[in-house]
């Protein structure tokens, strides 16, 4: 038996002023399948999750759009947790920030950080908009760079010259919210002493693995070039929680957005322990979070690399401060790129999760995200094209193909029975113990790594059906035990093929589970071979992605462009202006055409033909060799590329259209005569043109 462990994972709180984007979605994506890998191998796994409500971005949107800031944040997070359900993932609770639960334990931290001489004020003078009656974060600032005089640039950094400076050197500021001129001004802020807890920190970072090197060495450099006090106060108005224990003769003053969001961890699990209480699954708060429980229980955050500073240095910082536990680990992840670049409105990149998901199934893309996701802080790339084919060639062309190709001669011919005894121990018996090593790769966050295994193990059983041949097998006498043993072996690798996938498939293989007349898709559970079991018809799990649906989910995209137009991301200057520049290139994404004029297509010659013959190749295993009629003296020879994809007599006597004048081609197998056309693409699937009956052998297409 393994020792169950008691984990309780994260993923960031997203904002809720705008959207979820593909770009969450790959971290949630990731620590959902972290998640149900680890409570597949038996162990006790929390998932939480809430949407990050407070701040002056929200407090504006939500002025903007005529509500309350709390009505604001309810319709977006209906709208988050919709979206991820439809992504399947599977939150313990999925909570606010905004909730009593996490006002009491950001008061309580802040308390005792607070009377263990970690707070401080100290006066800050700042930009103020006279007009809105508010302090202005150096993204609400523009005016002319003090360097080389360029107008409308940023509080913070200029996009023309490159350099940093202080939003008070703009010459001739103005407030992005009015338009006014703003005024310097001065008020009281509360720090938090991080440098205190540099050696803290330090020892922190470098043991126990809980941070990745990459990250550990990020962590290196802000030791190196010192740490700053963070301030973690912000005037009224402010969307958030009053601090309390402020002095009743000056103006209240609120957590900044980020003291109190980490917390939110905490308050959705303490929420989820309150709505447990009494259940047989009974959760104790402070088995997971008490100082002393470190060591019982565990506690990961699944972020994006732009956060680290936040949760590897303020947090742990704070938990440590204030006699809490502090994360067993912090997982980093790269960003999501699609097509090789930055997301694009322009292009059609930047899509939404809901556009995504009414054009496309979401398991297409749990797929994709889990065959590109290491433990790595590396970028991802969504290649729409290499999106298509890997999910059409690996999960339908590989893993549900093998149970289509075997199931029904079991459930015709033997009434759905597998076999007593297994026809081939060694091979499945090989693909029974990879699942150790799938198991650890799960367990690291090399997701990519378990889907390579998981896909040779699905070759394995397709070249062994390829070598048996039940479908010709069926055909000859005295034969059904040979073809119950071949396809119970496919049927046996294809269930511990859906044991491997469930973290990532939750629901094809809980479909499958139907047909495979099983309950259960547990790790271990892959070691009780199908033996002398019953199975069901089996019905598709899985249709191919079709290019057209991917296109439409880009023009969808495109459309939206502009709607929502400051929600998407992390409202960190840098990433504004990032956004502000992908608006400004203009794409010209066209399709360019290359027209040919009608003579040149009348020189192409295509005939009705009839197959006459259709053969396997000795020594290819992608031809097929035709023999067709075209209405001439003597039937032509021509090799076909679609053995992947038919058997030879699903084509015999089928007629098909046979381009007659393309010069004859020499091949290792003999000379090819012609070519016969189909449609689709002969790395993912192709389907041969077939006519009917009555067009006439010979007669020429136009
Ligand atoms: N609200 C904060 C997190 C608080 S956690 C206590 C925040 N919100 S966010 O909505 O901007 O981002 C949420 C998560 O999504 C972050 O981990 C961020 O790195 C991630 N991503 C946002 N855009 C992303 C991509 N384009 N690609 C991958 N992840 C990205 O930050
Ligand atoms: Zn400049």
């Amino acid at each position: 038996m393994i020792k169950v462990r008691e984990i309780l994972v994260t993923s960031a709180l997203p904002y809720a002023n705008g959207y979820i984007h593909l770009g969450h979605m790959l971290e949630h994506v990731q620590t959902d399948i972290w998640a149900r890998a680890m409570k597949a191998q038996g162990h006790q796994v929390t998932y939480v999750c809430a949407d990050d409500a407070h701040g002056t971005s929200i407090m504006l949107k939500a002025e903007e759009n005529g509500i309350t800031p709390e009505e604001q944040i309810a319709t977006v997070k209906a709208s988050h947790e919709a979206d991820f359900n439809k992504f399947l993932i599977n939150y313990d609770n999925y909570y606010t920030t905004h909730s009593p639960e996490n006002k009491y334990f950001s008061e309580l931290i802040y308390r005792r950080l607070n009377s263990a001489g970690h707070i401080s004020t100290h006066d800050v003078e700042q930009l103020f908009d006279p007009e809105k009656k508010l302090f202005l974060a150096d993204r609400f600032v523009k005016g002319t760079c003090p360097e080389c005089g360029s107008p409308d640039q940023y509080g913070d950094n200029c996009e023309v010259c490159g350099t940093t400076y202080d939003a008070t050197d703009l010459i001739e500021p103005r407030s992005t919210l009015s338009d006014a001129t703003p005024v310097l001004k001065v008020s009281k802020h509360y720090f938090f002493d991080l440098p205190e807890f540099e050696q803290f920190l330090k020892d922190w970072t470098r043991s126990e693995d809980r941070l990745q090197p990459s990250v550990a060495n990020k962590l290196q450099e802000w030791f190196d070039a010192g740490l700053a006090s963070w301030d973690i106060s912000r005037d009224a108005p402010y969307f958030g929680f009053q601090i309390p224990d402020t002095p009743s003769d000056e103006p209240d003053k609120y957590f900044y957005v980020w003291l109190d969001a980490p917390v939110g961890y905490m308050a959705s699990f303490k929420n989820l322990c309150e709505q447990l209480k009494g259940t047989e699954n009974e959760l104790d708060f402070d088995r997971y979070w008490a100082e002393e429980n470190e060591h019982k229980t565990e506690v990961y955050h699944f972020i994006g690399k732009d956060i680290v500073y936040f949760h590897a240095l303020f947090w742990p910082a704070m938990l440590a401060g204030s006699e809490f536990r502090t994360p067993t680990g912090v997982f980093a992840h790269g960003f999501l790129m699609v097509n090789g670049e930055k997301m694009s409105k322009s292009r059609g990149t930047f899509i939404k999760a809901e556009t995504y998901a009414e054009h496309l199934h979401p398991e297409y893309l749990r797929y994709y995200f889990a065959s590109k996701l290491s433990d790595k802080v590396e970028d991802i790339n969504l290649d729409l094209e290499d999106f298509m084919q890997k999910v059409n060639s690996d999960l339908v062309g590989k893993v549900v193909n093998i149970a289509s190709r075997s199931a029904g001669f079991l459930v015709k011919k033997h009434d759905g029975m597998l076999t007593e005894v297994c026809a081939e121990p060694r091979l499945l018996d090989d693909v029974t113990k990879t699942g150790d090593e799938i198991a650890a790769a799960y367990e690291n966050r090399e997701f990519s790594r378990a889907m390579r295994l998981i896909m040779q193990c699905a070759d394995k059983a397709n070249e062994y059906i390829d070598e048996k041949k039940p479908w010709a097998l069926a055909k000859l006498e005295g034969t059904e035990q040979e073809v119950q043993d071949v396809c119970s072996v496919a049927i046996n690798i294809f269930r511990q093929l859906m044991v491997y996938l469930a973290p990532v498939l939750p629901e094809l293989t809980d479909n499958a589970k139907t047909f495979l007349n099983i309950d259960d898709l547990s790790f271990h559970s892959r070691n009780q071979w199908l033996l002398g079991h019953k199975i069901n018809k089996f019905k598709p799990l899985m249709q191919r992605i079709d290019k057209k649906d991917i296109d439409a989910m880009v023009e969808a995209s495109k459309a939206s462009l502009g709607e929502n137009k400051d929600a998407a991301q992390d409202a960190t200057p840098a990433n504004q202006n990032a956004q502000k520049k992908e608006k400004e290139v203009a794409v010209d994404n066209e399709q360019q055409i290359d027209y040919i004029g009608i003579e040149d297509f009348a020189k192409v010659e295509m005939k009705v033909a009839h197959v006459i013959a259709c053969d396997y190749v000795e020594g290819a295993d992608k031809l097929l060799q035709f023999t067709l009629d075209v209405g001439e003296d003597a039937p032509r020879n021509v090799f076909s590329g679609i053995r992947k994809f038919y058997e030879p007599e699903q084509l015999m006597d089928k007629k098909v259209i046979c381009v007659t004048n393309l010069a004859p081609r020499k091949m290792k197998f003999g000379v090819s005569e012609g070519m016969v056309l189909s449609t689709g693409d002969p790395k993912k699937g192709l389907t041969v043109v077939t006519l009917p009956d009555e067009c006439i052998i010979g007669d020429h297409l136009a």
